[in-house]
């Protein structure tokens, strides 16, 4: 994985058909998506339930690219290994699911993947300023956690104060929820550079037509980049 601050449209695969996982990262992948985002719930730091390592090891060969893994769980650390082995490239944590966010981050990048600390709408961007020289990513949560298709939560002002303080820093901003072509360019023109995005990338098609999904992709893309198609 290298570094840069080009915008990068991150398919969350909770919108994607579960019988279909591989096809559908697949798909996305050769329709023009950066980086695939894999939401992990447990039904306990979140009220809703996806899957777990297992799920993530056989999708892991389907992905060519980056395997970016949100962990919405606690405890954290006690999976942080498997989730590692898997070959999760990014793994995220919440700031929120414990008390010790210091040891899971060493723990994540001690295991060799990039660290992320993700942020509810909650926390405020000085939550995460202590943990600036840990993380490789922090993680803009524009809904709570939990589910698909809900509505954007404008944070544009906490994104502001995290490019701020990242500087200089390799440390991606993610944004996380509700993210469309009407949103994306307040979060890009933020400070944002990956932008997860579920619903608005998987409506109107599917494995065996994935065409929406490049236009659905493209759209974002393009309207982060400030260029309106
Ligand atoms: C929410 C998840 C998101 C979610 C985004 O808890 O972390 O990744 O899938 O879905 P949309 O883009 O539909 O808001
Ligand atoms: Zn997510």
């Amino acid at each position: 994985m290298t570094f840069d601050r080009k915008i990068k449209i991150a398919p969350s695969i909770l919108a994607a058909d579960f019988a279909n996982f591989g096809a559908e990262c697949a798909a996305i992948e050769a329709q023009g998506a950066d980086w695939v985002h894999v939401d992990v719930m447990d039904g306990h730091f979140v009220p809703n339930i996806t899957f777990g390592p297992a799920t993530c090891a056989a999708i892991r060969p389907h992905i060519k690219g980056v395997m970016d893994v949100h962990l919405m769980i606690a405890p954290v650390d006690p999976y942080i290994d498997a989730f590692a082995a898997v070959g999760a490239d990014v793994i995220t944590a919440h700031i929120e699911a414990g008390p010790h966010i210091h040891r899971t981050l060493q723990a994540i990048r001690a295991a060799g993947a990039r660290a992320g600390v993700a942020v509810n709408p909650g926390t405020p961007a000085s939550a995460v300023e202590p943990l600036l020289d840990m993380i490789d990513l922090v993680c803009v949560m524009t809904v709570n956690p939990g589910f698909g298709g809900q509505k954007f939560i404008d944070m544009t002002d906490k994104i502001r104060a995290l490019r701020r303080m990242i500087g200089d820093r390799p440390i991606h901003i993610e944004i996380d929820g509700g993210v469309d072509p009407d949103t994306a360019p307040l979060v890009a023109r933020a400070g944002a550079d990956v932008l997860v995005a579920g619903s608005a990338v998987f409506k109107g098609g599917s494995v065996s037509n994935p065409a929406p999904y490049g236009d659905n992709i493209r759209a974002i893309r393009a309207a982060a980049e400030g260029v309106y198609a």
